[in-house]
């Protein structure tokens, strides 16, 4: 089955963004390692990244429509986008499935970042794990 792998805003600067706390690899060594598990796991992965909210609302309106789950790093919006909330509320209400994920752990981080609005609405969430957040992510779907 397709899954769509969401990125949002200033994931495209993994490697170079906060080392320390994003670790050293890129976006697309990411991608290799998404498109890497999904061949283990036997899932058509699709991996996307934009740094704009109303293309990351309009990919989850497609899984919707095309009945694709979702992986979602929703980054920064996470905190305080309720367009992304609805529009992944569309996703989950729909039968299909979002997992939200985070490369670090939010909840060891600044208090802001403590709140997630995405949360309520995802199937489960998976934090703290570096790119290894995104492996699980997967398992789950399988
Ligand atoms: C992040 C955590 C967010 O708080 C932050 O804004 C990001 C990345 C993560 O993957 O750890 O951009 O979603």
């Amino acid at each position: 089955s397709r899954v769509l792998v969401l990125n949002g805003p200033n994931l495209g600067r993994l490697g170079v963004r906060e080392p320390d706390v994003y670790g050293a690899l890129s976006f697309p060594d990411l991608v290799a390692a998404a498109d890497g598990w999904g061949r283990e796991l036997g899932l058509e992965v699709e991996v996307r990244q934009t740094d704009d909210e109303s293309a990351l609302v309009g990919w989850l309106h497609e899984a919707v429509d095309a009945r694709y789950d979702v992986v979602l790093n929703p980054a920064a919006f996470t905190h305080y986008s309720y367009a992304l909330r609805d529009a992944a509320a569309q996703v989950t209400k729909a039968g299909l499935r979002l997992v939200e994920v985070h490369i670090s752990n939010p909840y060891a981080r600044e208090t802001f970042r403590h709140t997630s609005v995405i949360g309520p609405v995802a199937t489960g969430t998976i934090a703290g794990f570096g790119f290894e957040s995104y492996h699980l992510a997967l398992r789950a779907l399988t």
